[in-house]
């Protein structure tokens, strides 16, 4: 019954065993140096081995609900044994710190612990002895699925092949070390408890609801942070700088958020990581697509899709572009500025000059809000950095182009190309901003 495929049924059972929690500045650089184990996520197949005899259906639902909530991107290193932990999370003036070992190994993972302790850890935070965790493990928005939820996630970890990989040692300097202070971040910030569904509500919306705010747990990238730190309950979802990327506003404004979106685009986008109009999913919302959303079923994302659509607008400047796609089928380049001719000799090769993709639909960026949106922050990452996002035909590259034969000041220039033949776009200190991003690397 539990498993998601086949019923609507939503959230968990109630729960309110959990204090009302709502970080600090621990938090923020916990936050900043997150998406950073993310990004090397994109080298992961989500490939896990599958048991020989037809897994009892808690199993299946602990594998669904593992994916939904993107567990394995964060605890596998680069290259790594699915879930052996190690992925380094580096955070800039306070340490480096990696995510665990969560393979059945009675020593370097969790195969001693009880059940119980599994859920404490995934839903308070609280590893077994009082190991207060840092929240770049996101246990405040996993307290939304319920205990027995949780279970099925320990069932189907409890399945996998087991890892003696040890997990590296921590090394946080004094006094974010103190794991005791997360007690403290977690009165002001930490977990709410599961729900119970809002009955006024149809169940497409209460399973979006849960998905979203649970295991998704989307609004750790796409909302803004109060002063402590936590998520800003008033600009919920109103988008956010993480890692130097924007996540966009998901609210449903028209100009800024997703309220332009026809249901169809945004299904596809979640479901894929590319919508025509729209471009593709890129940085951390290409693994969160490749690892996570693109193994949820059909009626799942029409759920997400239904509750983003109920998210009150909020209006933010950063987000709004206006986009000015040179006519479909224009092949022609003004080649008047550097930035021109250097997109025509490294980006044309895979991006058309109308922006439509040349070897595949991915590689179409007519639309994107990344062509203009925040002075072009995004698109000044994708230079810097690349990206890379697993789909059902393989890996799809945008290369990087931080090192080779491409100065800063030719970044600038084609970011600022970009800007302004595919948006209204003004752009400013474009060539600082090229230095920033490749500083931050
Ligand atoms: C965004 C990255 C991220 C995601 C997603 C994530 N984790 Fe974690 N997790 C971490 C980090 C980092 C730690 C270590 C935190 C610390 O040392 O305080 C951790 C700690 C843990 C621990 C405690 C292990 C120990 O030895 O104390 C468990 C259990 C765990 N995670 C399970 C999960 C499960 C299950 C999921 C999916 C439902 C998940 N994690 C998703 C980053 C993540
Ligand atoms: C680890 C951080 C992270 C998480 C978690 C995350 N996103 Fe994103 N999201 C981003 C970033 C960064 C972008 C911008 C991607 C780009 O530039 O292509 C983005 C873009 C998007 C977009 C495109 C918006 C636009 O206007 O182009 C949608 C829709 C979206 N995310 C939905 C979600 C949903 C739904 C969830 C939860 C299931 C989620 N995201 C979780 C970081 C994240
Ligand atoms: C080898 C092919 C290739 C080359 C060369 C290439 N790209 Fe891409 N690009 C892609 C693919 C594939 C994607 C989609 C992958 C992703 O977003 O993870 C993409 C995505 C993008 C996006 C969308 C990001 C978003 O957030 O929506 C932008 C903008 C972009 N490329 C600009 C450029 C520019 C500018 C150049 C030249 C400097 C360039 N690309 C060169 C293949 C390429």
């Amino acid at each position: 019954m539990r498993n998601p495929k086949h019923t609507r049924s939503i959230t968990g059972q109630p729960d309110t065993t959990l204090p009302r929690y709502p970080l600090d500045r621990v938090y923020a650089c916990l936050r900043g140096s997150f998406s950073a184990c993310l990004l090397g996520g994109v080298a992961l197949l989500a490939a896990t081995p599958h048991a020989h005899a037809a897994p009892p259906a808690s199993v299946e639902n602990g594998r669904y609900l593992a994916r939904a909530a993107d567990c394995e991107v964060c605890h596998t290193a680069e290259g790594g044994t699915p879930y052996a932990g190690g992925r380094a999370f580096s955070l800039p003036g306070i340490g480096v710190m990696y995510a665990p070992n969560i393979t059945p190994d009675k020593t370097a993972g969790i195969g001693t612990w009880t059940d119980q302790q599994f859920v404490d850890a995934v839903r308070k935070g609280v590893s077994p002895h009082w190991k207060h965790l840092y929240p770049a493990m996101p246990y405040p928005a996993y307290a939304r699925m319920s205990e027995a939820q949780v279970r099925d996630i320990r069932a189907y970890l409890a399945t996998l092949p087991v890892s003696p990989q040890k997990t590296p040692e921590n090394a946080i300097k004094f006094p974010f070390s103190i794991r005791g202070l997360m007690v403290f971040w977690n009165m002001l910030n930490g977990p709410a408890a599961s729900y119970a569904d809002d009955p006024g509500k149809p169940a497409d919306w209460n399973r979006g609801r849960y998905l979203v705010e649970g295991p998704g747990h989307c609004a750790d990238c796409h909302t803004p942070r109060t002063a402590t730190f936590g998520l800003d309950g008033k600009r919920a979802l109103g988008g956010n700088v993480v890692n130097g990327w924007r996540a966009y506003n998901l609210t449903s404004d028209k100009q800024s958020g997703l309220g332009a979106w026809s249901d169809q685009d945004l299904a596809q986008y979640l479901a894929t990581g590319h919508a025509d109009g729209h471009g593709t999913a890129a940085g951390d919302m290409a693994d969160v697509v490749g690892h996570s959303l693109r193994y949820l079923s059909a009626p799942d994302i029409h759920a997400m899709v239904v509750y983003l659509r109920s998210i009150p607008p909020l209006h933010t400047a950063e987000d709004t572009v206006e986009r000015t796609t040179p006519p479909a089928g224009d092949a022609t380049l003004p080649q008047t500025t550097r930035g021109a001719r250097l997109y025509a000799s490294a980006c044309a090769g895979c991006h058309m000059p109308d922006g439509t993709g040349r070897q595949s639909s991915f590689g179409t960026i007519t639309g994107a809000r990344s062509l203009g949106a925040d002075n072009g922050r995004n698109l000044v990452q994708i230079l810097v950095q690349g990206s890379g996002m697993q789909t059902t035909t393989g890996v799809q590259i945008m290369p990087h182009f931080a090192g080779g034969g491409l100065s800063e000041r030719d970044l600038a220039d084609i970011a600022s190309f970009v800007m302004t033949h595919f948006t209204t776009a003004t752009p400013h200190n474009m060539e600082q901003a090229v230095h920033d991003a490749k500083e931050a690397k």
